[in-house]
């Protein structure tokens, strides 16, 4: 291709992924599939390849710096990044708004206009738009000056590096919050632990160590994502509120959170801050409270600040997810790679709403550096449904008594040697047949995401091994009815319930079987993409370390674990068993001409037919898209009992609305 044609595709596609960049991050609707997504990149990534000198910093391409850092620079804030002072009950949030009225010499029966936001918790940063191009992003640090992590925002895909859209000042400062969703986090952690590498305590400090890399190439592998929420500088048309500020830079491409909202007078507020303390629960990041700004820019300036916080700005807390115990012993739990992880077992607490009695303590290194001892009275801190976690020991609070647990000589299940490998921080135990190991290898087999044998717990599970019944995952399929009468407490029609659900799993999907086995370094998603390009157990196992690392996403450690789990003759003698017992893991190729080809489903509300993940993989397997929110480009929600806003939503775009009945009759249909 000659050089201008490649420029005039160049150009083209850049416009194009930015364009599809906007509408998946900023505008939560996207249009194009992700596969469809990876050929524009592949595409302009190769045509930028073979023209080298029309690479500009600001392609979609150029997200990751080549070289790590020595160490930060500094940035200047041209406008303080204040802090806002909090509020942590009802009556200090009537407090604030009575003392903002009295300020503007307003009437108490006045309403104030407010912008009431999610308060993220995360870290916050300013990002400088000159030209409509990101130049520089910095941290807070003291307010004043904060340090230069350009190179790792950068990596963040929900930031543009173009501003959309024409009329863009000269110079535009956004401040906005950096966070780890907290699926991210929970990866990140497992991936720690299993690699030996300290663990963080929870997403805030993940994200936090994750913007502070010197090395933007470790940045770019924790998906760290961003909501903006203020304004710096501005040299250009500024802004009249705050409600116009986030619509217009939601416009350019910025993503701002969808849950926030305007609201007048301190009623609707307060009837807000009940609806995300609600929410938080179900969120995929976490939140620590609301942000309550007086709307207009106006009423702000007349209201200014003061030392180090607005007075037209309020944070109302929730209660933190935090409380105070006592770790009344320390357990070595043996996982299912053997590795030993400490586990704290704490007086119960409750800790916003839920009661916690486990702690993990990640591995024995970091419980040394938190200095962690039985009888230590600690910090717990819950973050969504992940594991509690402690943040820290009250050594005030010892008595003398404490004692710290040290590595076991041998593994407290089966004996065996316990290693500790140089560089690693895990301990690991080297039992073959350790039945920890082989018990939590089961559950994981039968686990929802993998093998989904309803109802085959892990009581269930401890006393099939108990009474010898199974050694490994295969001997599952060999069960009689006979096998499980003989377990305590255990019914003709529970019994015949546990073997129907083992039957209903061989046919499980090849990506949910290529999981369950449980291959170092293969979760749920290496799995779907080795299914994707294998088709087949045969295939995979075939499969060479070139072949198995051609794969995006594949790299030499995943292919080595992969190689070596097909070089044990005992993990081929299970599989060939299974197979012999009737499992065939079936090929879930994506349906071209699927009945719901290029069709967009949202699920909501409480389904009681099949849970959200049947759902999503019945309407991909049919070439569908299952979405999470309701837009014009959806074709069909699915309502439960209960639905709410996504509900009002379709029925305002005039959506299609499915019970879930009538959704099983289209697919069958
Ligand atoms: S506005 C002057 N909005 O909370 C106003 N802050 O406790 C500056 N934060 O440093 C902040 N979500 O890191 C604002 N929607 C939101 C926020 C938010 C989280 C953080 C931010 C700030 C801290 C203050």
């Amino acid at each position: 291709m000659e050089s201008k044609k490649a420029q005039q595709r160049i150009d083209e596609l850049r416009q194009v992924i930015e364009r599809h960049n906007r509408l998946y991050y900023a505008e939560d609707r996207p249009e194009i599939s992700d596969a469809e997504y990876d050929a524009l990149f592949r595409e302009l990534q190769h045509l930028e390849k073979a023209f080298p000198d029309l690479v500009i910093p600001d392609s979609p391409t150029q997200r990751v710096g080549a070289k790590p850092l020595t160490k930060f620079s500094q940035v200047e804030h041209r406008v303080p990044m204040l802090s806002l002072e909090n509020a942590f009950d009802e009556g200090e949030m009537r407090d604030f708004d009575e003392r903002v009225k009295r300020f503007l010499g307003l009437s108490a029966g006045k309403e104030i206009e407010y912008v009431c936001e999610p308060k993220m918790d995360g870290l916050a940063v300013e990002l400088i738009y000159e030209d409509g191009s990101f130049t520089v992003g910095s941290t807070r640090g003291d307010g004043f000056v904060g340090e230069d992590v350009t190179q790792n925002l950068r990596t963040v895909k929900s930031i543009p590096l173009r501003l959309a859209g024409s009329k863009q000042p000269d110079l535009l400062e956004v401040r906005g919050e950096v966070y780890l969703p907290l699926a991210a986090f929970q990866k990140l952690n497992a991936n720690r632990e299993e690699e030996g590498e300290p663990t963080f305590a929870n997403p805030r400090n993940a994200a936090a160590g994750s913007l502070r890399q010197l090395d933007s190439r470790v940045t770019v592998r924790r998906p760290l994502s961003i909501f903006c929420y203020a304004p710096g500088a501005v040299k250009g048309d500024g802004f009249d509120s705050q409600s116009d500020f986030l619509a217009t830079v939601k416009k350019w491409g910025l993503p701002i959170n969808p849950l926030i909202k305007k609201c007048k007078g301190v009623k609707e507020v307060c009837d807000y801050y009940e609806e995300m303390a609600e929410k938080r629960e179900s969120l995929p990041y976490e939140i620590d409270g609301v942000v309550v700004k007086v709307d207009s820019f106006e009423l702000q300036k007349e209201l200014g600040e003061k030392s180090r916080s607005p007075r037209w700005a309020i944070a109302w807390k929730f209660p933190p997810r935090q409380a105070v115990t006592v770790v009344e012993d320390i357990v070595p739990q043996v996982g299912r790679t053997g590795v030993i992880t400490p586990t704290a077992h704490l007086k119960p607490v409750e800790v916003s709403g839920v009661m916690v009695s486990r702690a993990t303590l990640h591995n024995w290194e970091e419980m040394e550096r938190k200095d962690i001892r039985i009888g230590d009275t600690v910090v717990v801190e819950r973050a969504g449904d992940v594991i509690p976690a402690v943040v820290k020991v009250m050594t005030e609070k010892r008595k003398g008594g404490e004692k710290p647990l040290p590595i076991p000589a041998q593994c407290p299940e089966c004996a065996s040697e316990v290693v500790k490998i140089p560089d690693e921080v895990a301990v690991r135990c080297l039992g073959l047949s350790c039945p920890a190991q082989i018990r939590e290898s089961i559950i994981h087999f039968a686990s929802r995401h993998a093998m989904d044998i309803d109802g085959l717990g892990d009581k269930y599970i401890e006393q099939l091994l108990r009474l010898g019944l199974v050694k490994n995952v295969s001997d599952l399929y060999y069960l009689t009815k006979d096998d499980f009468m003989k377990f305590e407490r255990m019914g003709d029609k529970l019994a015949e319930n546990l073997l129907s659900a083992i039957d209903n799993s061989m046919k499980r999907e090849l990506d949910r079987f290529i999981f369950a086995l449980g291959i170092r370094h293969v979760g749920e998603h290496t799995a779907k993409l080795l299914a994707n390009a294998f088709g087949s157990m045969e295939q995979l196992e075939k499969a060479g370390e070139d072949e198995l690392i051609s794969i995006r996403e594949v790299g030499p450690q995943v292919a080595q674990s992969i190689r070596n789990f097909f070089h044990n003759q005992d993990n081929l003698k299970v599989i060939e068993r299974l197979f012999t017992a009737g499992v065939s893991p079936s090929v879930q190729e994506k349906k071209v001409g699927g009945k719901f080809t290029g069709k967009t489903f949202v699920f909501t509300g409480a389904l009681t037919r099949f849970t959200r993940d049947d759902a999503k993989r019945m309407v991909e397997n049919e070439g569908g898209h299952a979405a999470g929110s309701v837009s014009k480009k959806t074709d069909f929600v699915v309502a439960g009992a209960e639905a709410g806003s996504k509900l009002d939503k379709a029925r305002d775009l005039g959506v299609k609305v499915l019970s879930e009945d009538e959704f099983l009759e289209m697919l069958e249909g």
